[in-house]
């Protein structure tokens, strides 16, 4: 969003204060549909209904804060990239965007396959039934017992993050009298982030093997040697929230070059490469991200044109999509409680969630927007920023926005676009409850993660 500040002032300001916010929307009554789940609509009375439900029965039913996730939405969504990539390429849903077994249960029907990356992950998309060999396991320190639970439910397959775990899941596959599957993580000196991406150094970070210094080649070298391990393919996540494909560019270009020269050293080219998620939503109505086919003919191009170049098979692609799926499938329903104005800066609107809920905008500065969802209003803007219960100054959900003066305690606001990192992410920071995901779909309402009680509080805390 553009740094300005708006000549036409909230009610508690004459000029409002520098901030990270552009002119109020013309209508603040209107839901634009880049932000919204598709199914959001006002219904007669100017009731938001999703999932052809009303927020005020919603919020009746299974109160507030709660996370509203549209069902045919995420459907749509995973059915498209799927279609997008067709068969010739695999979509792999990122489970830690939001994972829960109806989720999972919903990805098998629409024939997506689902990355994991802790043993809690695994057992849940093994507990609702995703087949094992659909399963990516992921992540930079895995333990043992993990890469063993992983090895002997059959996962179609590991990614090698180190050295050290080259070894390892060999050595257990092994005792097992396994051959697992695996990829090999590699970092390529490229991340991305939002609108850029920047081509340097950034091999220094935590994840996967640099290509620099010929380590991702070594590490090839020694995944070949190895009885326990078939190696498939190389991996590679370049960042999130991602628009600009030139990131991508760079990586494949840089892992293609990898797959070169494992065949004229070992005269062996591998199946499968693998470009991880990252892509980007639209948090607000600036952010303009793109169609699932606009990415798989992007993504399928690059990759087929550096392989001609490299006189190369090209391999079989995957993707790792996961807030690009649930991230706009969702939004968090609050209740306004205390409406405090600042004379010459802002109205503060406390909702009954806040941090807890959503870490993003505190973790990372992330914008999101915000409506006046229980009803209409023809109310001046004002400039408010909406925060949390939180014993802490820092929790903020939305830090620009604007909302409609005459708001008050009782109303229903709603965050668009927090199905991706905000229940995965959620804490119990001050004993607050997590809040449920309700999924809405043909005028059904389905809780799929039930509200957190106090008693599942004091049942962890043993005394
Ligand atoms: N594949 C790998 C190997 C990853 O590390 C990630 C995300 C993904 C796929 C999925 O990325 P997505 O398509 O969802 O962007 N908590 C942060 C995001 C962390 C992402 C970590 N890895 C946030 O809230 O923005």
């Amino acid at each position: 969003m553009s740094r300005s500040a708006h000549p036409a002032g909230p009610r508690h300001a004459d000029v409002l204060p520098e901030g990270h916010y552009s002119a109020p929307p013309a209508d603040l009554n209107s839901l634009d549909p880049k932000v919204w789940s598709r199914t959001v609509t006002r219904d007669d009375l100017g009731v938001v209904t999703v999932g052809g439900i009303d927020v005020k029965t919603l919020a009746e039913q299974h109160g507030t804060p709660a996370y509203v996730l549209d069902e045919a939405d995420f459907r749509d969504r995973a059915r498209a990239w799927r279609t997008a990539f067709g068969t010739d390429a695999d979509v792999f849903y990122a489970g830690k965007a939001f994972l829960s077994r109806a989720v999972v249960r919903w990805l098998h029907e629409e024939g997506l396959n689902l990355d994991v990356c802790s043993g809690g992950e695994l057992a849940t998309a093994l507990s609702a039934g995703m087949p094992a060999d659909r399963i990516a396991f992921h992540g930079n320190n895995k333990s043992s017992e993990e890469i063993e639970r992983a090895v002997r439910a059959g996962v179609g397959r590991i990614v090698l993050d180190s050295f050290q775990e080259i070894v390892r899941v060999a050595h257990i596959a092994q005792s097992l009298g396994r051959r697992q599957r695996v990829q090999i993580r590699v970092t390529v000196g490229v991340e991305a982030h939002t609108h850029e991406f920047i081509a340097t150094a950034h091999e220094d970070q935590k994840f996967g093997i640099p290509l620099a210094g010929g380590q991702a080649a070594e590490a090839v070298r020694r995944a070949l040697r190895l009885d326990g391990l078939e190696l498939i393919g190389i991996h590679s996540h370049i960042g999130s929230q991602i628009f600009d494909m030139s990131g991508f560019e760079v990586a494949a270009h840089r892992v293609v070059g990898l797959l070169k020269d494992i065949r004229d050293e070992h005269g062996v080219e591998l199946p499968e490469i693998d470009l991880g998620g990252g892509l980007g939503i639209a948090y607000t109505s600036d952010d303009d991200p793109r169609e699932p086919h606009e990415i798989a003919k992007a993504l399928t191009e690059i990759v087929t044109r550096e392989c001609e170049s490299a006189r190369l098979r090209t391999p079989r692609i995957s993707v790792e999509p996961g807030r690009a799926i649930v991230g706009p499938t969702a939004f968090t329903l609050y209740e306004v409680g205390t409406v405090k104005p600042l004379d010459g800066l802002r109205t503060y609107v406390s909702v009954d969630g806040g941090m807890s809920d959503n870490i993003r905008t505190a973790l990372y500065d992330a914008e999101y927007s915000v409506a006046l969802v229980s009803r209409v209003s023809d109310a001046a803007p004002m400039l408010a920023r909406v925060v949390g219960k939180h014993c802490e100054s820092g929790d903020i959900v939305v830090k620009d926005a604007f909302l409609p003066s005459d708001l008050a305690p009782g109303d229903l606001i709603a965050v668009p676009a927090t199905g991706a990192y905000c229940r995965s992410m959620a804490s119990n920071y001050n004993h607050v409850l997590r809040p449920p995901v309700v999924a809405v779909r043909e005028g059904e309402a389905r809780v799929i993660v039930r509200r957190e009680t106090e008693e599942d509080l004091l049942r962890l805390d043993v005394g």
